[in-house]
């Protein structure tokens, strides 16, 4: 992949992000998820990929875009595996809560697990720890290796997990061991990378979430040397087969950084909506502007970007009140 794609790929995250940021607080998280797909849709036509959508927004009868197998780009330049979240953190949006963001990782083809729309237990971990720990070891095991590899004390480990009944077995091992705890109401993508980023102040991100915002953390954390592993918990027997059609023979095995992103072929962008661990969100700015705050790397150089972006507002593909584009022109100046 080119290098130059990645300014086009966070273009279309920025977008995203400025079209669902209106949508903050208001309690319609179909509306600003709605905002954001319909933007970074159409802002995808813009780029010069022939992409196939991987992880999107459901299946092709569930979706009305970003789904499942559609063609993304303007069917020009290298044949890409695509995988989007156009909001990461509908539920945070619709509550006016930290760390939503828009997200994009795109991969030379093939490239990209097919995560099926259901849970996976997710063990994420920074530079530091990735290649050291086992997502089957018992919690307090990792626990007690991760304080020695960190040189920290138990009591000065941090964990991040989401804060659901679900995991409150999880969470009674992890305060009976004596680690700090960071509970996240939503958006694992940004949980998961939060390990990787020493100023965020968390060491490991555990428990369950959407397979496929773990294969979108994969990506990420492919990009910053930190590691992800993962375990699909098909709820069913339908889950269960639907696995086995998306080509993933051992729905239960442990999936490695190489099972989910397949090379180093890989570019990673993220614009946050809200404010979160290490992105801040779209600000409105006097003069009719608005603030952005993104991050874009690729895998192969391990190059970290944060941008900062203003943009006037007079000049975007806007949407009206129906999360429709009216400016289609807009969006190729
Ligand atoms: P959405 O943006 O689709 O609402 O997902 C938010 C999220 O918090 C993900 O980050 C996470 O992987 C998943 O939901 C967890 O699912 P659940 O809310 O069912 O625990």
């Amino acid at each position: 992949m080119e290098r130059e794609l990645s300014l086009e790929i966070v273009r279309v995250t920025e977008l995203a992000a400025l079209a669902s940021a209106p949508w903050m607080g208001r309690g319609d998280k179909i509306s600003a998820d709605g905002a954001a797909t319909t933007a970074m849709r159409a802002m995808f036509d813009t780029v010069s990929i022939r992409g196939t959508v991987v992880i999107g927004e459901g299946e092709m009868d569930e979706a009305p875009m970003l789904y499942i197998g559609e063609k993304v780009g303007s069917m020009q330049g290298p044949e890409l595996d695509v995988a989007v979240d156009p909001l990461e953190g509908t539920e945070i949006v619709a509550k006016g809560l930290n760390n939503a963001m828009s997200v994009i990782a795109v991969a030379s083809k093939g490239n990209l697990l097919h995560a099926p729309d259901m849970y996976m237990e997710k063990l994420a971990v920074g530079p530091q720890l990735a290649g050291h720990l086992s997502i089957l070891d018992p919690i307090e095991d990792t626990l007690v290796k991760a304080a020695g590899l960190l040189n920290k004390k138990i009591p000065d480990v941090t964990v991040m997990i989401l804060d659901r009944t679900r995991h409150e077995t999880l969470i009674g091992r992890l305060r009976k061991a004596g680690v700090r705890i960071k509970f996240l109401s939503d958006g694992d993508v940004a949980g998961a990378m939060a390990p990787a980023f020493p100023e965020s102040g968390i060491d490991m991100y555990v428990g369950s979430g959407g397979a496929p915002e773990g294969v979108l953390a994969a990506a990420a954390l492919k990009c910053l040397g930190g590691e992800l592993q993962g375990r699909l918990m098909p709820a069913d027997e339908s889950e269960y087969n639907r696995c086995l059609q998306m080509g993933i023979e051992q729905p239960d095995k442990v999936l490695h950084m190489s099972d989910m992103v397949g090379n180093d072929d890989v570019i990673f962008a993220a614009t946050g909506v809200t404010p979160g661990e290490f992105l801040g969100g779209v600000r409105y700015l006097p003069d009719q502007r608005a603030e952005t705050h993104s991050i874009i790397m690729r895998a192969k150089t391990r190059t970290v970007r944060f941008i900062r972006s203003l943009h006037y507002l007079p000049n975007k593909p806007l949407l009206n009140g129906n999360n429709e584009i009216t400016s289609v022109s807009a969006l190729k100046e």
